[in-house]
């Protein structure tokens, strides 16, 4: 068996504790994975732009298709043209399983009715333009019915609500993602705008201590490639 993800290497090393499959990760920054000698000898990384067309070698290579988080880089709120280099990874009657944030399920929660969260709001307020670039998410929930209509067979969406004893933990990465949007973003565009980000954030981190948080539904869809593959629209 061939399984493939698009992953952080570190959650590739814990899955891969089968020898039987060959595991191959794939990301178009590779910067990101530990080197080669530190991975299971079943575990491979490579380059790849999982948008542009697929090499001729990957195509029906594999019997499980694995991709997590990528709702920032959808445009235009159509997932199609990856799903479709997804589908030709697959061999026939292969499976396909796509984790994903939906962000359009977005709240801020607080422990305690007392505590302010108005410091994490402005957060999400500074960033909504960038996140508003990107065009509406509302594909996250419409990911089954995307599968089927691209011809994947018993399309299934499940949809997890957080629980509360991650909250913390979620917010934190959430704030660490925001970060990073100052500096590779809004540092680019306007350092004083990428400065005040950071400091509502710092300001935030303390309120997710006291118990202020971020989140958001999880959706995990699966589906299986028929062995006569017909492309849907
Ligand atoms: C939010 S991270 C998710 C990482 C991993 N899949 C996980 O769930 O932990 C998004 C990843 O997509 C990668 N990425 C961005 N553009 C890409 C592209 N065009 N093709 C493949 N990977 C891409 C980034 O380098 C980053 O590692």
């Amino acid at each position: 068996m061939s399984v493939m993800k698009y992953t952080f290497a570190a959650e590739l090393q814990y899955k891969s504790h089968t020898d039987s499959a060959q595991l191959d990760g794939f990301d178009v920054d590779l910067t990101q994975a530990p080197p080669k000698q530190w991975l299971p000898s079943n575990v491979a990384m490579h380059k790849l732009d999982a948008f542009s067309p697929l090499p001729h070698d990957l195509v029906g290579k594999y019997d499980i298709v694995h991709l997590r988080l990528f709702v920032v880089l959808i445009k235009h709120n159509n997932p199609v043209p990856l799903l479709r280099n997804l589908i030709g990874m697959l061999k026939p009657n292969g499976y396909i399983q796509w984790d994903e944030h939906d962000h359009v399920s977005q709240k801020v929660v607080t422990a305690d009715p007392a505590i302010n969260p108005k410091t994490v709001q402005a957060v999400l307020d500074f960033v909504r333009p960038i996140d508003d670039m990107m065009g509406p998410r509302t594909w996250v929930s419409a990911l089954g019915d995307i599968f089927a209509a691209q011809g994947l067979l018993r399309p299934r969406l499940y949809r997890f609500a957080l629980p509360p004893e991650l909250y913390r933990y979620d917010t934190d990465n959430v704030l660490s993602v925001y970060e990073e949007v100052s500096r590779k973003i809004l540092d680019r565009r306007d350092k004083r705008d990428g400065e005040e980000l950071r400091k509502l954030i710092s300001v935030a981190y303390v309120d997710s201590q006291q118990g202020v948080a971020i989140c958001h539904d999880k959706v995990v869809v699966v589906g299986q490639k028929p062995k006569e593959h017909h492309r849907g629209t």
